[in-house]
């Protein structure tokens, strides 16, 4: 297992496949819903996580529990590795060297966990850092939930302080870490390249969040480069050219802890590699234009692969929350978003459309779904985490598994 860092974010490992195929997908088809725990902590909810992977012919899926016996302002992290051919569950939990379940303090939308699967079949968690030093489990043996115990001493620059782990693996197995800041996505394109994604804001924790970002680094060369081929030296700052993919709107400004539209968030990155084996890069994310309007949904997009951003709106009709997956296949792309009144939705446009059509996970209506992540199988198929994070009652919510497919 390879630990690499990246700049001024702190970069270790894993990996999503990202499909090259030349098919298309158009319609939607979901496969059924799978109940993974009707015993999630209220608290298990964020917009920048990443608590879904698969590897080794298993789904995993990292969530929140109220602690058994303690405190429902407590919680311990759960995994769960769901076999993709007979949907069987083995679930542990990470555990402290001594063997007992780690205990953390609930803070949602900045204590959940992400996990990712080494190409050795190594499961990593981070998990509960929100300004903290590393809280970092990976498990003994290759696939195995059974001994996920804490690492955390063997991470480097032990003295900072973390916020938002997002962890994904490589072609190669290697896993990926960016952390702190405001820190969105990672993706691979076939040729190795780690693509990052990321917004700013005035102080670490405001919520209002400008300018998101774009670097693609090239690992055998140590190399960060801007999306028209051009070679920046890190830091990079707003200012840099072209780094920025959604530009400040009229109006909007970098404003205080509370943050006031015109503002973004909870952006995703999907690569698309054309014929020519041109990198195609796609930004989905949410922004709300003015007070008291909706969290739209745009899309910016670098149409040759090697020039400038263009926007889009992709919906504004309802306000969504604080939570996207983005997809590419093929010619078709896909984002999954919830609803503020609760239920998953899919927008997908393909080259043979003229527009996005937006369909109902009907699968999940009623269920209060308000979180989600996605990541794309070689097949096509779409994997869903989904989280609702109190229908259960005030204090419990549950986690979901589906399968969206519709590869053409
Ligand atoms: C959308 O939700 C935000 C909070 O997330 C709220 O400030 C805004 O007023 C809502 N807009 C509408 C049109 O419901
Ligand atoms: C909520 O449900 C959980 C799981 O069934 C249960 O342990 C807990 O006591 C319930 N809490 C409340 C406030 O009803």
């Amino acid at each position: 297992m390879k630990i690499s860092t990246i700049a001024t974010v702190v970069a270790t490992v894993v990996a999503t496949v990202v499909a090259t195929a030349a098919t298309m997908r158009a319609a939607i088809t979901p496969g059924s819903l799978v109940t993974i725990s009707q015993a999630a902590d209220s608290s298990n909810a964020a917009a920048w996580w990443s608590p879904l992977d698969e590897a080794g012919g298993y789904s995993w899926l990292a969530y929140l529990v109220n602690p058994s016996g303690g405190s429902v302002s407590n919680n311990n992290v759960m995994i769960a590795r769901r076999d993709t051919s007979s949907g069987g569950i083995l679930r542990g939990c990470v555990k402290s060297a001594s063997g007992a379940c780690d205990v953390f303090a609930d803070n949602i939308g900045h204590n959940q966990p992400s996990i990712a699967i080494d190409g050795d079949g190594y499961v990593h968690v981070f998990t509960s850092m929100h300004h903290a030093t590393w809280n970092y489990y990976r498990s003994q043996d290759p696939y195995s939930v059974a001994e996920i115990i804490d690492a955390s001493s063997e991470l480097p620059d032990q003295s900072l302080l973390y916020t938002y782990p997002i962890v994904k693996r490589d072609a190669a197995g290697d896993l990926w870490l960016i952390i702190r800041g405001y820190n969105d996505d990672l993706q691979f394109s076939s040729d190795g390249d780690v693509h990052i994604q990321w917004e700013w804001a005035k102080y670490p924790a405001s919520a209002g969040r400008h300018e998101s970002s774009y670097l693609r680094y090239r690992p055998s060369t140590g190399v960060f480069k801007t999306i028209d081929g051009v070679a920046v030296s890190v830091p990079v700052t707003q200012s840099t050219a072209n780094l920025v993919f959604q530009p400040l709107a009229t109006g909007e400004i970098y404003g205080d802890d509370s943050g006031l539209p015109p503002m973004m968030q909870s952006a995703k990155l999907a690569l698309y590699e054309n014929s020519a084996g041109t990198v195609l890069v796609q930004h989905a994310f949410r922004f709300q234009a003015e007070v008291g309007g909706t969290w739209q949904i745009r899309r910016s997009v670098s149409h040759r692969g090697n020039s400038v951003w263009t926007q889009e709106t992709v919906f504004s009709a309802d306000n969504t929350t604080a939570a996207l997956g983005f997809t590419h296949d093929g010619t078709t792309a896909r984002i999954h978003f919830c609803k503020k009144q609760g239920s998953a939705w899919v927008l997908e446009r393909s080259a043979s459309s003229t527009g996005w059509s937006s369909t109902e996970l009907a699968a999940v209506k009623g269920q209060q779904v308000q979180r989600l992540q996605a990541i794309l199988r070689s097949d096509g198929d779409d994997v869903l985490y989904l989280t609702a994070a109190t229908n259960v009652n005030s204090t419990t919510g549950s986690v979901y598994f589906l399968t969206v497919g519709g590869r053409e």
